[in-house]
């Protein structure tokens, strides 16, 4: 899929931006604090609902504007279709497809699906485990609705669970109404985990041998799911894992052994909300050990492996978004990336300093300068 064009009006520091996007590789240039980055979160926020700096939609609108708005023309295997967001001060974000306003920010996922790498993103190895949850987590909802469902389902059910055992603990209600809330814990939950075993799984795999042919073969990848009654550095076969079922019965074994620790506490302890994912070279946990260099490595092995993954369950690639990351890499890395990428994937990177690409690197990329919010084709 890709994003033919895009137009911004009060979004960030674009009072009014039109742009027609490369299928293939755009490449944006400026110095720092010109709009690069906001850029990039227009795109993002189009396809997730949200911007990956902030949750406060206000911090989006430009100072001293009422709203922003941010369109774009993305075509698809399925079709040719508009999407739009309009941002208000005071009021709820509101989305269209094709012209339809969607009645819930839910409805959204799945339309444009995009992977971002950006520095931040550093931290999905040695962060905290909300963030490798969220990474996997977003992954599978742009691409199953059942998953997206299945999620919300749960989210919903623990915080009830949560707030009946607050009462519980404060005796403002009875310990049998808690075998309700168990069963649609375990019933989500399982399937949640299954889910992420499987893409994990599949993950590994891609990740795996991008990560070989970056490194250039000197060290293994494996990327391991830690479900959350495993110790911290534990992790499952996934291909012993066959059946949600299994999962279930286990997930309900341990809510049974808990259930006293988590009525003294007042809290659920158990349940993937508390899943993992780990990630070693050589069999050592990265976390540990890794380099700053390494450290990038296995991130941009994992985007691209969540781009793999994302093709294989659509049926077509979602769309790349690099900001301010290939500059890390060294000369061959970076060229052998951009071959093997630029081609087949719409990609949007930013730069400060285009002295980092080769003219070949260039060759067959659109490239804009990024000024004041103001964009200019080159060439
Ligand atoms: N709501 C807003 N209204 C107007 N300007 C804003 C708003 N939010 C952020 N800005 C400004 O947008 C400018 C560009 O920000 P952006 O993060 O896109 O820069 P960048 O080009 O990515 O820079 P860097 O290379 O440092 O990452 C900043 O100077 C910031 O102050
Ligand atoms: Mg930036």
């Amino acid at each position: 899929m890709h994003v033919q064009a895009l137009e911004l009006s009060q979004y960030r520091n674009y009072r009014k931006l039109n742009v027609e996007l490369d299928p293939n590789l755009n490449i944006f240039v400026g110095d720092n604090a010109q709009g690069k980055t906001n850029l990039i979160e227009s795109i993002y926020l189009l396809a997730t609902g949200r911007s990956h700096r902030t949750f406060r939609d206000t911090e989006l609108i430009k100072w001293n504007a009422e709203d922003a708005q941010i369109k774009a023309q993305v075509n698809t295997r399925m079709g040719s279709f508009s999407m739009r967001v309009i941002l208000a001060r005071n009021r709820r974000k509101r989305f269209w497809i094709g012209g339809e306003e969607l009645r819930r920010q839910s409805e959204l996922l799945g339309f444009l699906n995009v992977v971002l790498f950006s520095p931040d993103d550093l931290q999905l190895v040695k962060g905290s485990p909300g963030m490798r949850r969220h990474f996997i987590d977003l992954g599978l909802a742009q691409v199953s609705r059942v998953y997206r469902h299945d999620l919300v389902n749960y989210n919903r059910v623990l915080q009830q669970r949560n707030s009946l055992l607050k009462d519980i603990a404060e005796r403002k209600a009875k310990v049998d109404q808690l075998h309700l809330w168990d069963e649609q814990l375990v019933q989500y939950g399982s399937r949640i985990m299954y889910r992420r075993a499987r893409a994990i799984e599949r993950i590994a795999d891609f990740a795996g041998a991008s990560h070989r042919d970056i490194s250039g073969g000197e060290e293994i990848l494996t990327v391991h799911y830690r479900p959350f009654y495993l110790g911290d550095e534990e992790s499952i076969d996934a291909t012993r894992w066959l059946d949600a079922e299994q999962i279930a019965g286990d997930f309900a074994k341990m809510l049974q052994s808990s259930r006293s620790q988590e009525l003294r506490r007042g809290t659920t302890l158990v349940g993937p909300q508390r899943d993992d994912i780990l990630f070693r070279i050589d069999g050592k946990d990265v976390r540990q050990f890794a380099s700053q260099g390494q450290q990038r490595t296995v991130v941009l092995a994992v985007k691209l492996a969540e781009l793999e993954f994302m093709r294989e369950e659509v049926g077509e690639y979602p769309i790349l978004l690099l900001d301010d990351v290939l500059s890390e890499l060294d000369f061959s890395r970076r060229t052998l990336f951009l071959e093997t990428i630029g081609n087949k994937v719409q990609t949007l990177l930013t730069t400060t300093d285009k002295g980092n690409f080769q003219p070949d690197n260039l060759r067959h990329s659109r490239q804009y300068v990024i000024s004041d919010g103001q964009l200019a084709l080159e060439g």
